[in-house]
């Protein structure tokens, strides 16, 4: 079954320095599947065309695809219509869209934005960038020993502190971590205190079922790229009670119906927030990618199978390391997506305690590693204060994708053990 998905992704089934590429990267980007390399080509060759501009049969052609992926994502989502959902280039640009309206427009000095410690740099740095303009305080969940979050502590800030949060910022799954948050116990203590609630969905997207009317989130924001689409896609669902009332984010073209040398009058949802030319060909794609997952899931037998999956491989590479004194897992052995460990002993650049100097064989494994066709990543993988939380310097990470094998997890953990030996 996973071969027959794997067969869909050319990338996959090439060798690098004659050895069978293995993958294990997905937590950063996911390989793209056939038909969403076809659906791009297909819009560059046969019909390529401005949108909601000329009324000739290309641009016909191009509208009625981008109307038509905009409700293809608002169906996957469970939205209640395609005008709660804008497309961006990526799950960040959503995240600074939302900052840069609603939050913008409803803070002031004071009140709280709730996020966690476990957010990636993405979830962190525009509410940063916010509340050095307005003076808002910013408060962490702490991430617990158990490396969950600590909903003890957001209950009783929330009965300390009701009325003055204002919005809870969450992530769903841990791209560090691979820790599943409760994001909808989260959203539902967040609305006592009549806060409005983004949830990131950057690694969840792919790996769960997404239902925003069963979780109760105020808006959503995911990466198409992580979502088996191209690069320069992704999306943010935002309620059309909370959207309507939203004051324009960026101005230009597309967003306005008219325009005067005094004033202009703003286009109906969702356009008023897709302002200039947007992404065309890697929207449309987004959508093929989320039709096609939806049928590889299905296909697989449904979200349970695939988490399932992604639990067994998970385990089985741990346990592959069971005992082995440098191997030190970061985070629990209940996860999901992403395992991510340090190697005792070996320093990696960037690491605060690093001894370059005199060590700087952990460089060396990465090499080796990559000359064997295995792609993983190290690093801090955009979640830098969560690494100092737990005093880790950067970590390798391997991180799965729909097309990930038992064949892949054997693979990788015999070139790290032969990587660590080869340097001892
Ligand atoms: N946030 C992405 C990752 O985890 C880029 O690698």
């Amino acid at each position: 079954m996973r071969n027959n998905i794997k067969k869909q992704f050319p990338i996959l089934n090439q060798k690098i320095n004659g050895k069978q590429i293995v993958y294990l990267d997905s937590s950063a980007t996911t390989q793209k599947p056939q038909c969403v390399i076809d659906c791009l080509s297909e819009y560059y060759t046969k019909y390529n065309s401005n949108i909601h501009r000329g009324s000739h049969v290309l641009a016909l052609r191009a509208t009625e695809k981008w109307i038509e992926a905009h409700k293809i994502v608002a169906e996957f989502l469970n939205a209640t219509s395609y005008e709660e959902i804008i497309f961006t280039r990526n799950c960040t640009e959503g995240i600074n869209l939302f900052v840069n309206t609603y939050a913008k427009h409803n803070l002031e000095k004071g009140d709280i934005v709730v996020l966690s410690e476990m957010e990636h740099h993405s979830n962190i740095v525009p509410w940063l960038m916010l509340q050095k303009e307005i003076g808002f305080n910013i408060e962490y969940i702490p991430v617990a020993d158990n490396y969950e979050l600590d909903l003890e502590w957001f209950k009783s800030l929330i009965n300390k502190k009701k009325g003055r949060i204002k919005i809870v910022s969450i992530l769903h799954v841990s791209n560090v971590l691979g820790t599943i948050n409760d994001v909808k116990e989260i959203t539902k203590l967040a609305h006592k205190s009549n806060a409005v609630v983004l949830i990131d969905a950057a690694q969840s997207i792919a790996r769960l079922p997404m239902d925003v009317k069963d979780l109760g989130c105020d808006a959503l924001v995911f990466s198409g790229h992580k979502t088996y689409g191209p690069t320069g896609s992704g999306c943010i669902y935002i309620k059309k009670e909370i959207l309507e009332k939203l004051p324009p984010y960026m101005g230009g073209g597309e967003m306005i119906r008219e325009v005067s040398k005094k004033d202009f009058d703003l286009n109906e949802l969702p356009w008023r927030f897709e302002a200039g030319t947007p992404d065309i060909a890697d929207g449309i794609a987004l959508a093929t990618a989320i039709s096609w997952l939806s049928e590889a899931v299905k296909d697989m037998g449904g979200y349970d199978v695939l988490i399932n999956h992604e639990r067994d491989l998970v385990e089985s590479f741990i346990s592959q390391f069971d005992g082995i004194e440098w191997f030190k897992l970061f985070g629990s052995r209940e996860r999901v997506g992403a395992i991510t460990f340090n190697l005792k002993g070996f320093s990696f650049a960037g690491c605060k305690e690093s001894k370059i100097d005199s060590n700087t064989r952990g460089e060396d494994i990465l090499e080796f590693i990559s000359s064997q066709g295995v792609c993983i990543r190290d690093g801090f993988h955009c979640a830098q204060p969560l690494h100092d939380k737990f005093g880790v310097g950067p970590t390798m990470r391997v991180s799965l994708g729909v097309y990930s094998t038992q064949e892949d997890i054997d693979r990788v953990v015999l070139i790290i053990k032969q990587g660590v030996l080869r340097t001892l």
